[in-house]
């Protein structure tokens, strides 16, 4: 189990190249699953997430050929429409086949994604909405057999009772192929949806209502090949500048933007972080740590508010800001498991049901923590960060999973971190 040791104390001063959105590029992925034509992926971040979902891929047919950060996927010889345990659990987002293998094949048996550490994360919407297309589904032994009429999927008129960034996915992509027209009232508008529908249309699909949360479908009879470029990832992006607000220093973010972050920057500048966006559209984030850090109340909600994805992380800055915070987590029910393991280090953080009092101390001091989950596990390096000694973070395969070099990202910038196997 690979360990990461991090020495406290350094300003990060240099650049960040940000990679390509996890959470765009494994829908995209799944995405090719609709047309028998090559789609070609790029700006693809090198993660275990990717591999994951190629692996997948491939068990069904797909002939997947990778590059440097990108792939061209190849399934005009789809042998399988099956998704085993054995790598859905290890990636949950592996059910994002479900809708396409429907709407293309007509069946698809994917095992249930199982919960995961920040909550059970049912799938319950994705289900309900493909039995309201006309598919007919079965739950048994842990998998979702799942058939379309033989005529195919039909358009329906969906309403989600609440905001689901992977429900919207399946059923978007669903839709494309299936006969007449589908809305979906209630859609999740988080970027990645966005991106999702941009390569849908540029292979073929119709779709109107692009960020907003009605969106409008009208099935076509297949999808052709398209080449794709996966936007940049907001929460990786959001993650390394409140690493700067916490350390200090400057540093210039290149291959990102600014627009989709419209929830955190405005707290960034209110905690006294200086973001200004350069002529050749760089990002340059600065922290003087003569200011004071202030602290200042948290909120998650879906797209456009906060990130629940950068809860962990701006919980992590709170922890040394001037004065206390509420942070409110109302996407996951199960997600302060950072919390304990920030506790650990000195940082002092009352939990109540889904809100957490942080009030900042003077400083954090380091000790040996463990990750439980993605977001936990960075909140956990921000802090060791700038935390006085060293800080050892255990099981880092779940930072793996969702940030690509983390290591020579932040060491290029000065970051005193060495990776233990
Ligand atoms: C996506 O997960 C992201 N993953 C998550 O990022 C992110 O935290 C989440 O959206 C919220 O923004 C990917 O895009 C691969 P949801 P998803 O469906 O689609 C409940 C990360 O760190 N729900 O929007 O699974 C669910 O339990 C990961 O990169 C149902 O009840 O999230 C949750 O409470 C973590 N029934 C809420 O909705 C359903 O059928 C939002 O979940 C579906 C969801």
């Amino acid at each position: 189990m690979d360990k990461l040791k991090i020495e406290g104390g350094y300003p990060l001063k240099g650049e960040i190249t940000i990679s390509g959105a996890k959470n765009s590029a494994l829908p995209l992925m799944a995405a090719s699953l609709l047309s028998s034509e090559i789609l070609n992926l790029d700006n693809l971040p090198d993660l275990m997430d990717i591999n994951s979902l190629s692996e997948l891929l491939e068990n069904m047919g797909s002939k997947i050929t990778k590059g440097q950060n990108s792939i061209s996927v190849d399934n005009s010889d789809i042998s399988s429409t099956l998704a085993p345990y054995d790598i859905v659990r290890k990636m949950r987002a592996s059910v994002l086949v479900l809708g396409p293998l429907l709407a293309k094949y007509g069946s698809a048996t994917v095992s249930l994604p199982g919960g995961c550490a920040i909550g059970t994360r049912p799938v319950d919407m994705h289900i309900n909405a493909l039995e309201e297309m006309g598919a007919s589904i079965e739950i048994k032994e842990g998998y979702i057999y799942a058939k379309a009429p033989k005529e195919g999927l039909r358009g329906a008129e969906i309403v989600f009772p609440q905001k689901s960034v992977g429900a919207t996915e399946n059923i978007l992509m669903a839709a494309t192929l299936a006969n007449g027209t589908t809305t979906i009232a209630n859609a999740a508008k988080e970027p990645e949806i966005e991106d999702l529908a941009k390569c849908l249309i540029q292979m073929g699909a119709k779709i109107e209502g692009i960020g907003t949360d009605l969106l409008t479908i009208t099935g076509v009879k297949n999808l052709k090949s398209t080449n794709y470029s996966v936007i940049a990832d907001r929460i990786e992006t959001g993650t390394y500048m409140i690493a700067v607000a916490m350390t200090g220093g400057e540093v210039i973010f290149k291959n990102t933007r600014l627009d989709f972050l419209s929830a955190l920057l405005p707290i960034l500048k209110m905690a006294g972080i200086d973001i200004v966006e350069l002529k050749n559209g760089d990002i340059k984030v600065t922290r003087n740590k003569n200011k004071p850090l202030n602290a200042v109340d948290i909120t998650t909600k879906p797209y456009p508010g906060f990130p629940t994805d950068l809860q962990a992380q701006i919980m992590a800055m709170l922890t040394i800001a001037d004065g206390a915070a509420v942070v409110d987590e109302t996407i996951f029910e199960n997600r302060f498991m950072h919390v304990p393991e920030l506790a650990r280090m000195g940082a002092d953080i009352t939990i109540k049901g889904s809100s957490a009092l942080v009030r900042g101390v003077k400083e954090l001091k380091g000790a040996e923590v463990m990750a439980t989950d993605l977001r936990a596990s960075v909140s956990l390096i921000l802090a060791g960060l700038v935390a006085n000694g060293t800080t050892i973070v255990n099981r880092i395969y779940h930072l793996d999973r969702g940030y690509e070099k983390l290591e020579e990202k932040l060491g290029a910038c000065g970051a005193k971190l060495t990776r233990i196997s």
